[in-house]
C-alpha cells in the first residue's frame, strides 16, 4: 500500500490548484475588462492581467525550485467563481450598477487568491522553502493591491453612483418628512 501523503504532497497538490486558477483567471478578466464601463475600472481589470500572466510565470519558478514538474490540475473553486461572474454579466443592469457587480466579482476572485497564496507561504514557510515562499509572497501582495484597488473604485464613487441610480426615480430622500416612506418603518417594530 501506498504511504499517506505528506505536506510536501499537499503543497504540491494546492500549487498545481493554484496554477490553474491563475491560467482560468488569464481567460476571465480581459471579459470581466470589456463589460467595465468605468475606463478606471476596466483598466484595473486589464493591469491585473499582465499582473496574473506574470503570476503564472513566477508559478512556474516556484515549481523549479522545488524541483517539481510544472503541471496544472482543474480548481473547481475559482472555476465556480468565474461562472458566477459570467450569469452576473449576463443580466441586465445600468452601466455603473454593472460596474458594482464586476467588482463584487473580481474581489470574490481576489479573496481565493489571497487564502490559497496565504496556505502556500505558511506550508512553504514552515518546510523551509525559503524561495517558493518568497516568490509566493510576491504574489500574495499583488493580490492585496487588486483587491484594495477595486475597493477603492467601488468605494471611491461606483457604488454610490449605482446607489443614486437604483433611487433616482421613486423615491424622495429618506427623512424628507415623516410621509416620506411609503409603508410606515415603525410597523413590526417596538
Ligand atoms: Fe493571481
Ligand atoms: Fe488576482
Amino acid at each position: 500500500m501506498a504511504e499517506p501523503g505528506t505536506l510536501h504532497d499537499a503543497l504540491i497538490d494546492e500549487l498545481r490548484d493554484t496554477y490553474d486558477a491563475e491560467k482560468q483567471l488569464t481567460k476571465a478578466l480581459p471579459k470581466l475588462a470589456k463589460a467595465s464601463s468605468n475606463p478606471k475600472l476596466r483598466q484595473a481589470f486589464e493591469s491585473h492581467l499582465q499582473e496574473t500572466q506574470n503570476q503564472i510565470a513566477r508559478l512556474e519558478k516556484v515549481f523549479a525550485s522545488l524541483d517539481e514538474k510544472v503541471r496544472g490540475k482543474h480548481c473547481d473553486g475559482i472555476a465556480g467563481i468565474i461562472e458566477e461572474g459570467k450569469s452576473i454579466m449576463e443580466e441586465d443592469f445600468d452601466d455603473t450598477t454593472m460596474d458594482a457587480c464586476l467588482i463584487a466579482a473580481g474581489q470574490r476572485a481576489e479573496h481565493y487568491e489571497m487564502a490559497a497564496y496565504g496556505t502556500l507561504i505558511a506550508w512553504a514557510q514552515a518546510m523551509g522553502h525559503t524561495e517558493a515562499a518568497k516568490l509566493l509572497q510576491q504574489t500574495l501582495d499583488e493580490e492585496k493591491a487588486a483587491d484594495k484597488k477595486l475597493s477603492g473604485l467601488a468605494e471611491g464613487g461606483i457604488n454610490q453612483g449605482a446607489a443614486d441610480a437604483a433611487h433616482s426615480e421613486d423615491e424622495e430622500p429618506v427623512g424628507a418628512g415623516s410621509g416620506a416612506r411609503k409603508g410606515s418603518a415603525k410597523a413590526g417594530r417596538r
